[in-house]
């Protein structure tokens, strides 16, 4: 496993790109997998989850020719079985949209269903409904989800939960079903939307994406499409927090603002300074942060996959502030490692009460998974001395050069990587 090391309270300064959105890219290569001809995906970022997916779907006879570092073609003319094997059952969670592209493409699916996870059980009961509404029978026999069909005919679909996972896998698995198929209660993020245009400008007829209702239109074929995806909203967020946690002056591009608006408000209550451009934002983060209580929520609340960093601004934030994790049930277990820097932070079920202090102090500690790595390196980058975040591989998963790009911004992180074999089994 890699490492990174950083000697804390540099402030920075500069300006940084965001990366494409790994929520989106995971969901977007699957869905390629419906049309007839190849499709060219670009702004695509260069993180181990999407090497990874490559790898999965080159195994399946898909053919992904790297463009360049961030443009990717995908063709799957060759695609030859709708059969995932065990060994892909713990390395990435996002394989669970190719239930809905194999089903979608040959009536049939086999995926090995990833367990709980480190942050708590990560039920997909909701996506199940949605196969089962359109005509599907599921049957999990020996760790592997089975679904097959006659043929997949639309349907009115509430979901009980609001689950990104589940709006975008029915999207993908009703885009072709005969008729049309209603999604109720339906994920509002904006990768829901991205997976939504990527398909509809493969042919697809989706409408509301980004709405809670969406309204899905069978068409008989979808072709191959170019196709940018959006920027990464929680890389962007988290070099604002990263701004804030050592009271600098960023300019973040590449970036929808309006995807950021509950993080920006609530940095805004900490006391940054925020200009929004067309496609930048400026964070001026001069004084002293003030704490703040926070609610994670689907969007357009304050996402769950920016608790953990925001919690680290917190720890070190003037007063007490309180946040309310509503999203996932344990996703406070990297506390454990901000405790051993000297924060003063109190957890009861899925609350924390967190008081600031005046400064962390640098120790080693261990991430636990993507964005428990993304809190490590901002307490890192505000500490008083040096950090060593062992196991800093998790962060790869969904930060692309993560230490070449807060270099860049004055921040002095170095990233040590180990000869070892990887072995993640973090699920994002
Ligand atoms: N849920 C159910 N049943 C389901 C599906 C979800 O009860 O069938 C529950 C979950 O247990 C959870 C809530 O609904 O309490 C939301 O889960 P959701 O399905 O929205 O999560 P996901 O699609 O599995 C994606 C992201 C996560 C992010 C969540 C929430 C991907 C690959 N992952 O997961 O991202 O936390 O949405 O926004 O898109 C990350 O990037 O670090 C990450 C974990």
């Amino acid at each position: 496993m890699n490492n990174i090391i950083i000697s804390g309270s540099k402030k920075m300064h500069g300006t940084v790109n965001i990366s494409g959105a790994k929520n989106a890219a995971v969901a977007l290569l699957p869905a390629a997998l419906l049309a007839d001809s190849p499709s060219r995906l670009e702004n695509v970022p260069d993180i181990s989850d999407i090497t990874y997916m490559c790898k999965l779907l080159e195994s399946i006879g898909v053919r992904v020719k790297i463009i360049s570092k961030h443009v990717l073609e995908i063709d799957p003319r060759g695609l030859f079985t709708a059969s995932l094997g065990l060994e892909f059952a713990r390395q990435m969670r996002a394989s669970y949209y190719l239930l809905g592209a194999f089903l979608s493409k040959f009536n049939n699916a086999e995926v090995p269903m990833p367990g709980g996870c480190n942050f708590g059980v990560r039920p997909i009961d909701q996506h199940i409904k949605g196969f089962k509404s359109l005509g599907a029978t599921c049957l999990l026999e020996d760790g592997l989800m089975k679904i097959s069909c006659i043929k997949l005919t639309g349907s009115n679909i509430y979901l009980d939960v609001i689950s990104v996972g589940a709006t975008i896998n029915i999207m993908i698995s009703a885009v072709k079903a005969e008729g049309i198929t209603v999604i109720e209660n339906a994920a509002k993020e904006p990768h829901v939307v991205d997976v939504a245009n990527f398909l509809n400008s493969m042919g697809a007829d989706i409408m509301g994406a980004g709405t809670d209702i969406i309204k899905i239109k069978g068409v008989k074929y979808l072709h191959g499409t170019t196709y940018s995806v959006i920027p990464d909203q929680i890389e962007a967020g988290t070099y604002m927090v990263a701004a804030c946690a050592t009271q600098s002056s960023i300019t973040i591009k590449n970036i929808i603002p309006k995807h950021l608006e509950a993080i920006t408000a609530k940095l805004e209550e900490i006391g940054a300074h925020i200009i929004c451009y067309d496609d930048a934002i400026k964070i001026e983060a001069n004084n002293k942060p003030k704490g703040c209580n926070i609610k994670t929520m689907p969007y357009p609340g304050f996402p769950t996959d920016m608790q953990p960093q925001i919690v680290s601004l917190l720890a070190i934030s003037d007063g007490t502030s309180i946040v309310n994790e509503s999203v996932w049930d344990n996703r406070f277990r990297y506390v454990s490692e901000l405790y051993t820097m000297g924060a003063n932070i109190s957890i009861n079920d899925r609350v924390a009460v967190i008081t600031g202090v005046k400064k962390l102090k640098g120790n080693k500690i261990k991430a636990c998974d993507l964005r428990a790595g993304a809190a490590l390196v901002i307490a890192g980058l505000s500490a008083e001395g040096i950090t060593i975040i062992e196991d800093s591989d998790y962060i790869e998963r969904g930060y692309e050069n993560i230490s070449t790009k807060f270099s860049s911004l004055g921040a002095d992180i170095q990233l040590i990587t180990s000869s070892e074999d990887k072995n993640i089994s973090c699920i994002s």
